[in-house]
C-alpha cells in the first residue's frame, strides 16, 4: 500500500485512475503540470468540474496540511461539485481517513481541508491562506466575489483555476481569457470531447439556436440574442469620445 500510495503521490495521473476517472489528455496536462493561474474555456460536459475535483483531491491528500476553496455561483452547484470530491475520495483504497465529511466539505485527519462554498462574497470571507482555489462557473461568478478571493493566496503562493463555458464578452473571466497574458489557458470544444457525438450536437444545435450552441459547445464569447446593442457596437461608442453626439 504504501508503495501505492507514493506512485500515486508523485503521479496524479494514477491517482486519479485510482479513484475511478481515466482522464482525457488535456485532463492529463493539467493534473500533472505546475501552473499556478488557469483557466479552462472548455465545452459543457467536457469534465472541467471533474478535473477540478480530481485537483483538490489530490492536493489535500499528498500536500497536507492544504486548504481547498471550491467556489460556485450557487448552492445547488456547491453542493454538485462537492459531490465529485467526495465521490473520489470514497473510491480510492487507502484514503487518509476524514476527521469530518459533509455535503460541502470534507477534512482529513492529515490536516487538509476541502470547503465548497455558494458564491456571495459573505460566505468566503473569514477562509484565508488558501492553496488553491477553484471558480467554477467562473463567467457566471460575480467580479467582487472574485475580488474578496484573490488575496487567499497572497501568503501561500497557491494556486487559481477559473473554470467556465463563456457567458459573454464581460466579466473576469472573459478579461482575464483575452488579456491575461501569465494564465495558462485551455479551450476544449465538444469536437475535443470523446463523450460528445456528432448526433448530439447537431440536435442541440437545432433545438438550442446558434449563438447559445456555440457558446456552450464551441467555447465562444457570443453576446447575448437580448442584448440590444452588440459589445462591439458599445465598445466603439465608449472609444469614440471625439465630438458631441447631437449637434445643431
Ligand atoms: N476522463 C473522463 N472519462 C470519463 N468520463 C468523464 C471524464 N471526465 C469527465 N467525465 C464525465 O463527464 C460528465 C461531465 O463531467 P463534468 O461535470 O466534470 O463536466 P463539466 O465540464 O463540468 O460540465 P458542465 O459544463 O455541464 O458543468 C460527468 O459525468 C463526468 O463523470
Ligand atoms: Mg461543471
Amino acid at each position: 500500500m504504501l508503495a501505492r500510495d507514493l506512485a500515486r503521490s508523485l503521479d496524479p495521473i494514477e491517482f486519479a485512475v485510482d479513484a475511478g476517472l481515466d482522464p482525457d489528455e488535456w485532463q492529463r496536462d493539467l493534473l500533472i503540470g505546475d501552473d499556478r493561474k488557469i483557466l479552462l474555456n472548455c465545452c459543457r460536459q467536457s469534465g472541467k468540474s471533474t478535473t477540478a475535483a480530481m485537483l483538490a483531491l489530490h492536493d489535500a491528500f499528498y500536500s497536507a496540511p492544504s486548504l481547498t476553496i471550491l467556489i460556485s455561483p450557487s448552492q445547488r452547484q456547491s453542493t454538485e461539485l462537492f459531490r465529485k470530491v467526495a465521490t473520489f475520495y470514497h473510491h480510492v483504497e487507502g484514503a487518509p481517513e476524514a476527521e469530518l465529511e459533509s455535503a460541502l466539505r470534507l477534512e482529513l485527519k492529515n490536516g487538509s481541508r476541502i470547503v465548497s462554498l455558494p458564491g456571495s462574497e459573505a460566505t468566503v470571507r473569514g477562509y484565508s491562506a488558501a492553496n488553491t482555489v477553484v471558480i467554477d462557473e467562473a463567467s457566471r461568478v460575480p467580479d467582487d466575489l472574485i475580488a474578496a478571493v484573490r488575496p487567499m493566496l497572497a501568503t501561500t503562493r497557491g494556486r487559481m483555476i477559473g473554470l467556465s463555458t463563456p457567458y459573454g464578452k464581460r466579466g473576469w473571466f472573459y478579461e482575464t481569457w483575452e488579456n491575461g497574458a501569465d494564465w495558462k489557458k485551455v479551450r476544449i470544444t465538444a469536437d475535443d470531447c470523446p463523450r460528445i457525438t456528432p448526433e448530439f450536437l447537431e440536435d442541440e444545435r437545432r433545438e438550442m439556436g446558434e449563438w447559445l450552441f456555440r457558446q456552450e459547445y464551441y467555447c465562444e464569447f457570443v453576446d447575448t440574442e437580448e442584448q440590444f446593442f452588440s459589445s462591439a457596437v458599445i465598445e466603439a461608442a465608449l472609444k469614440d469620445t471625439g465630438g458631441p453626439l447631437w449637434s445643431g
